[in-house]
């Protein structure tokens, strides 16, 4: 079983810029969220659900022209749930070389055609940075559920 590792790529268009033409927070979210959902959707052969998606921090801006990568993969697994992390790089042709912007968690949900959870396949780590992301993720669960316990969903 892969991870189920996706590359997705966009370029920075003035729609996804702010006024002084950095991309859009908002617009970066949704991309890693569609990154992170094809990764676990590969891994799942079928549909998701995005559960929840942990802190991000911009780091530095990315400016229009450039050209976004979002690599996503699997790093977990539960009974129906999923962990997949998300690394984004940004290049700007011609200014600047390709650099680490952020690297994101988030946890999908194996659903069926109604939306109801179904079981996806268990996850077996396969190298040793599979095997560290692996093991380190039930403190990010711990720490999710604690979030959960402060602010339950009504
Ligand atoms: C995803 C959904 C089907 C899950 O149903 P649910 O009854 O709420 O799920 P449960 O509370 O039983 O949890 C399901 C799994 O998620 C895990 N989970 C729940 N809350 C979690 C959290 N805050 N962090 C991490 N994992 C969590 C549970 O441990 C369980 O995992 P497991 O089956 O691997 O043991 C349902 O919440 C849903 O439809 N949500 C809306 C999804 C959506 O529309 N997303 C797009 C953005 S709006």
């Amino acid at each position: 079983m892969t991870n189920g590792k996706s590359v997705m790529t966009e370029l920075v268009l003035p729609n996804d810029t702010n006024i002084i033409g950095n991309l859009l927070g908002g617009r970066l979210l949704h991309w890693i969220d569609i990154s992170g959902a094809l990764a676990a959707t590969r891994y799942a052969n079928g549909l998701v659900a995005t559960l929840t998606m942990d802190t991000v921090e911009f780091t530095r801006p990315i400016k229009m022209g450039s050209i976004v990568t979002l690599i996503s993969y699997v790093t977990w697994t539960g009974n129906t749930s999923m962990e997949a992390a998300v690394e984004v790089y940004a290049e700007n042709p011609g200014v600047s070389d390709k650099v680490f912007v952020t690297k994101v968690y988030l946890v999908f949900v194996g659903i069926d055609g109604e939306g109801k959870k179904r079981r996806v396949p268990a996850f077996t780590p396969q190298s040793a940075q599979e095997t560290q992301e692996f093991e380190d993720a039930a403190q990010r669960k711990s720490a999710r559920f604690a979030l959960r316990k402060e602010f339950p969903a009504q």
